[in-house]
């Protein structure tokens, strides 16, 4: 059985205000590879949780364990295992350039200086950030910044990787190109991804798991596919299935295909050879 990286039994969190916010119901797992969604809708406690994976908040109930670690209180030994990109890359930065932003953690670690430009050119190049290695982080774009931020966690190789909201504010471009980076370095290196989001079309294209998050219990967890086909539960939890899976669900019902697909590629692939018949009615 893979390993579990991340346990979290009945979360119940206070803020210093006394706003209470819980993510009791099921248990939170996620295993050694896997690529786990967290969605809710806003305020319902996604960041919250992802802040006591990442040992930066106490709860007040419930367990978390990281990589065998209680994080709020033993986040050294973890802490090289973990990379995350918060949803707010400004408080993130920590460099005065580029590169040194994304080399902080490999020059903390001591790592010899020919190793730490090879990584940071390499992870750069990869990521369409060469030509920004110079630049101050502060004077880039939005969309920019998160991807350096993405780079100064992925250089680590860490087996376990937080996203908080990687979508918002990214045009649909971006937003494929970062699915694409995601799946293809969980893949290569093994790592494991959390990524939280209240905008679920993306969700089946990247995620091997999906958990919702409403009212304080996490009540549903299951594939994409078993959890974006209990529409009603979703829409009880104020999110909407993705497009494709909900015409996918009305087609399956008219009986013109024998599952539903995950994504438009899927559903045009089950649809090749399907004649439609239209009736029309004067
Ligand atoms: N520092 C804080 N102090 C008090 N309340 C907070 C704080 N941070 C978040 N909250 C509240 O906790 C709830 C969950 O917030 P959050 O975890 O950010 O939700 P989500 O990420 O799902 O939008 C919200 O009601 C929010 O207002
Ligand atoms: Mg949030």
């Amino acid at each position: 059985m893979a390993e579990r990286l991340v346990e979290m039994h009945g979360l119940c969190h206070t803020y210093q205000d006394q706003t209470e916010v819980r993510a009791e119901g099921l248990p939170f797992v996620v295993k050694a590879g896997q690529r786990v969604a967290l969605v809710g809708a806003t305020g319902t406690g996604k960041t919250t949780l992802l802040l006591h994976i990442l040992g930066l908040l106490r709860p007040a109930r419930g367990q978390v364990q990281v990589l065998g670690h209680d994080p709020a209180r033993d986040f050294g030994l973890v802490r090289w295992d973990i990379g995350a990109v918060m949803q707010n890359p400004d408080e993130q930065i920590i460099g005065p350039t580029v590169f040194d932003d994304i080399a902080f953690g490999l020059r903390a670690r001591g790592l010899p200086l020919a190793q730490v430009q090879e990584r940071v050119q390499a992870i750069a190049q990869e990521l369409g950030l060469a030509s920004l290695l110079t630049k101050v982080p502060h004077h880039l774009s939005g969309g920019q910044k998160q991807k350096v931020a993405l780079a100064g966690a992925l250089i680590s190789r860490p087996k376990l990787l937080v996203l908080d909201e990687p979508f918002s504010g990214l045009d649909p471009n971006c937003k494929r190109e970062l699915v694409h980076l995601i799946c293809h370095h969980s893949e290569q290196l093994g790592m494991a991804v959390i990524l939280s989001t209240h905008d679920l079309e993306l969700v089946p294209e990247i995620a091997h798991r999906v958990y919702v998050l409403h009212d304080g219990q996490l009540v549903l967890s299951g594939s994409p596919e078993e959890v974006f086909t209990c529409v009603d539960q979703l829409r009880a939890a104020n999110l909407q299935p993705p497009a494709v899976i909900q015409l996918g669900l009305q087609l399956v019902e008219m009986g013109l295909i024998a599952q539903v697909p995950l994504s438009l590629e899927a559903g045009k692939n089950l649809l090749k050879g399907t004649r439609v018949k239209v009736k029309v009615h004067r």
